[in-house]
């Protein structure tokens, strides 16, 4: 499954390494996760979500308003995958593991996930450890360059992550099954009109994916969850791209509010390999 990112031969676990034949080998972190990235394109101790986001990230799902979302593309995936005996499932920007161990629950299938982040990688161990998960498997790698051999696996899903086309399709069998998760149009709508003058709707996103069939299968699913406290309200703000952008004002206003009813709003894409 695995390939060296040097050279993208086939890597063998050898003891605690991966290894290739020319030699080039990784070792696996005490957690269990192996480190597929390169240093020549990234720093690894940089890139991605640092250890705060994946923190506050963790802290916010955790409490379960996104776990309707997370069963929800399981059962997409479950419905996808119906005729394939031992999926092999390819978490792209896993994050620190909230869908992932989700996916896990699918009958005799074999997870694996990657993230740029060490910090949402190394998370992502201690949550199937925790939650005693013994099919999921991890690395920290790029999905520009996915550690994958080619035509290997039935499923790549993608939830609010960088979309690769061309690595998706070369990982992917054929008519193996791209699932893209993002925000729908209203997805937060309440929370931005409390915070700013305008607030406006998501644009949906557009991805070229055109190694994939035309026209995906589309799901919208919404919901309404109702946030209690103001650290919940706070934590999910910072995991928005509004967080970055947001005036001294519009914090204050946000620092006001104890309770907020929300439209959690989710788009689920379905593409096949061609
Ligand atoms: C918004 S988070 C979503 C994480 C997770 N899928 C979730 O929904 O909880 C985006 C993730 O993409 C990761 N990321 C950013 N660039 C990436 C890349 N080139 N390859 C892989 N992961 C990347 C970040 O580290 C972060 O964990
Ligand atoms: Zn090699």
């Amino acid at each position: 499954m695995y390939i060296c990112p040097v050279c993208k031969d086939k890597l063998n676990r050898i003891d605690n390494s991966w290894r290739c034949p020319k030699g080039h080998s990784f070792d696996i972190a005490r957690k269990g996760y192996v480190n597929l990235l390169t240093t020549a394109k990234h720093n690894p101790k940089t890139a991605g979500d640092n250890a705060d986001m994946v923190k506050a990230r963790t802290e916010f799902l955790d409490k379960g308003y996104y776990s309707p979302l997370a069963e929800k593309i399981r059962g997409v995936a479950e419905e996808n995958l119906a005729d394939t005996k031992s999926p092999v499932i390819i978490d792209s920007g896993c994050g620190e593991g909230f869908y992932t161990a989700e996916l896990a629950q699918i009958e005799n299938a074999g997870i694996y996930g990657i993230d740029i982040s060490k910090h949402a990688v190394a998370h992502c161990m201690t949550r199937v450890h925790l939650a005693g998960i013994k099919n999921c498997n991890f690395a920290v790698a790029s999905s520009f360059e996915l550690p994958f051999a080619d035509n290997c696996a039935d499923a790549v899903v993608s939830v609010f992550a960088p979309v690769c086309n061309d690595e998706y399709a070369r990982v992917l069998k054929k008519q193996g099954k791209l699932i893209v998760v993002s925000p729908s149009p209203r997805h937060l709508f309440e929370l931005k009109a409390a915070v700013y003058d305008n607030p406006y709707e998501n644009k949906p996103n557009v991805y070229g994916l055109d190694k994939f069939g035309e026209s995906p299968e589309e799901i919208v699913f919404e919901y309404k969850a109702k946030l209690t406290s103001q650290a919940d309200i706070h934590s999910l703000f910072m995991m928005t791209p509004y967080c970055y952008k947001t005036s001294e004002e519009g914090m204050a206003r946000l620092r006001a509010l104890d309770s907020i009813e929300v439209t959690c709003g989710f788009v689920i894409q379905v593409y096949s390999k061609k």
